[in-house]
């Protein structure tokens, strides 16, 4: 079978992972390299209701919370990433369910339980979890997003979702500090993802 490469996006609220992942994709681009872009919550249905939570988060449980975040997975597992990697393409995905075992870990459910849930999800060749304080992320979020926060990115919240994703110790994770330049975060990404083609013998342009 004709795999592509599939790579993930991760870190709390703020890290600049939207900003990155565009640029990791033109740099894979210029090198001959077939790209999807996409994203968790997904734009389908799962995704809209799971946005519309974004603003009141008590109106469901964490449990019907997980359940959302999977139904939307699924759907985007069969729709958009398993497609793309038959095909050969490399799939970058902004979040996947590092960040359900993190952020509904943190809403009190089992981060374990969680990771098992995903029998059905294609395991990531490659998980760019972008490393920062939740004081740093708040601030970012404040000044330069001029957001108000949603109820995701609460600082109590966000600090229990960096513990979370701080204990994660699959081999697929490298950690990439994000409180630094976008210039100097996109070059050691670049050097990540350039080791990973190099590991798989995928071939491309300089
Ligand atoms: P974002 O679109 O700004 O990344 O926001 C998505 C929010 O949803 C973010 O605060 C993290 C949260 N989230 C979860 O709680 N569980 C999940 O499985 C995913 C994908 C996102």
């Amino acid at each position: 079978m004709n795999r592509g490469l599939f790579i993930v996006f991760e870190g709390i609220d703020g890290t600049g992972k939207s900003t990155q992942l565009p640029l990791l994709a033109n740099f894979l681009r210029n090198r001959g390299l077939v790209v999807v872009e996409t994203r968790e919550p997904t734009d389908g249905p799962y995704g809209q209701q799971i946005r519309a939570l974004y603003s009141n988060r008590n109106q469901g449980t964490p449990q019907q919370e997980l359940e959302l975040f999977l139904q939307d997975r699924r759907q985007h597992v069969r729709q958009c990433i398993q497609p793309a990697l038959d095909q050969g393409k490399v799939v970058l995905s902004d979040r996947y369910y590092f960040s359900t075992a993190a952020y509904q870990g943190a809403a009190g459910l089992d981060p374990k339980a969680i990771f098992a849930r995903h029998a059905f999800a294609p395991q990531p060749d490659l998980v760019l979890l972008l490393t920062q304080t939740p004081a740093d992320s708040v601030a970012r979020i404040r000044n330069h997003r001029g957001d108000v926060l949603n109820d995701f990115e609460q600082q109590d919240q966000l600090e229990k979702v960096a513990a979370l994703f701080a204990s994660f110790e699959h081999d697929c994770i490298v950690r990439i500090p994000a409180a630094r330049p976008i210039a100097e975060v996109h070059a050691s990404i670049c050097q990540a993802v350039l080791s990973l083609l190099t590991n798989k013998g995928v071939r491309c342009s300089d």
